[in-house]
């Protein structure tokens, strides 16, 4: 299995979790992150004894998306790699129910993450944003196509395309996440849910999972067309500059 340090993997009885573990950088996902992801996802697909996934932050930080320094990293050499693709891709095949627990901060693939998983439960205090076209960037993870489904033109527009924040509770409204929870419950209830989806009747669940979920090959189609745009406004002079501005930021 790809490992990283940052990732935590974990097994209890049939589920598996991957939990972010980076809590100084809050938890900025990197290349090497995304690659120990995409590694765990296979094998737990791959391995009947595990019949659920489960994504785990931190308190009060699920991810604060893509780690910026790898999107200026790929800017000046205009190399992308292929970790972030891979782990879309996989995330857009999985076959059994995915549950996430977020607390707290979840921007950019911390946020359209969940569009790929089946039940999202957060805390009264957790925040979704998708600053892509601040940072002159593009929607991602097949988001351009999930989220105006899921929560109408408008409500998809203020999110990836404003940047606005949403609330916990705007994010329920808005059919993004399943429930909100307290954080002293968070990570049992979405533990529970797991487990009880690793009860039911394996081939049944995931054809159920299938039918209501956009075809594979059509998500996969639109992350990818979404990654060469993203791929090219990432060498832009505009997404250069905002990149600059949060590193500038922190070291003023
Ligand atoms: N990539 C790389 N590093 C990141 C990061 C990211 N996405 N988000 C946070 N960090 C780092 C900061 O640089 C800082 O590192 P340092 O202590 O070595 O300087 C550390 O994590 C803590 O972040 P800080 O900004 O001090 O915390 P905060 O509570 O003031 O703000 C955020 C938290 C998440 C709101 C802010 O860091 C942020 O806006 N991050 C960028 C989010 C983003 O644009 N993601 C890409 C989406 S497409």
């Amino acid at each position: 299995m790809t490992s990283d340090p940052h990732i935590q993997v974990a097994r209890e009885g049939a589920v598996q979790s991957i939990r972010f573990d980076r809590a100084d950088k809050k938890n900025a996902i990197t290349r090497s992150m995304y690659a120990a992801m995409t590694s765990a996802l296979h094998e737990a697909e791959a391995d009947d004894a595990m019949r659920a996934h489960l994504f785990l932050g931190q308190p009060g930080v699920f991810s604060s998306g893509n780690d910026v320094q790898d999107f200026m990293a790929f800017a000046m050499s205009g190399e992308m790699g292929t970790e972030v693709l891979e782990f879309l891709h996989t995330l857009a095949r999985l076959t059994k129910p995915v549950v996430s627990a977020v607390d707290g901060l979840a921007i950019g693939i911390g946020t359209t993450i969940h569009m790929h998983c089946d039940l999202t439960f957060a805390t009264p205090r957790s925040l979704f944003k998708t600053p892509f076209v601040d940072l002159a960037l593009v929607p991602e993870a097949g988001s351009s196509l999930l989220a105006p489904a899921s929560m109408s033109h408008q409500r998809a527009f203020a999110m990836l395309a404003m940047g606005e924040d949403f609330s916990a509770q705007d994010a329920v409204d808005a059919g993004l996440i399943y429930k909100l929870v307290e954080e002293s419950d968070l990570e049992a209830k979405a533990m529970a849910a797991a487990s009880a989806l690793a009860e039911k009747p394996p081939v049944a669940l995931s054809i159920a999972k299938r039918l209501m979920k956009a075809a594979p090959d059509t998500l996969i189609e639109r992350i990818d067309e979404e990654a060469t745009h993203f791929a090219t406004q990432l060498k832009s002079d505009e997404a250069k500059a905002a990149f600059m501005q949060f590193m500038a930021r922190k070291k003023g």
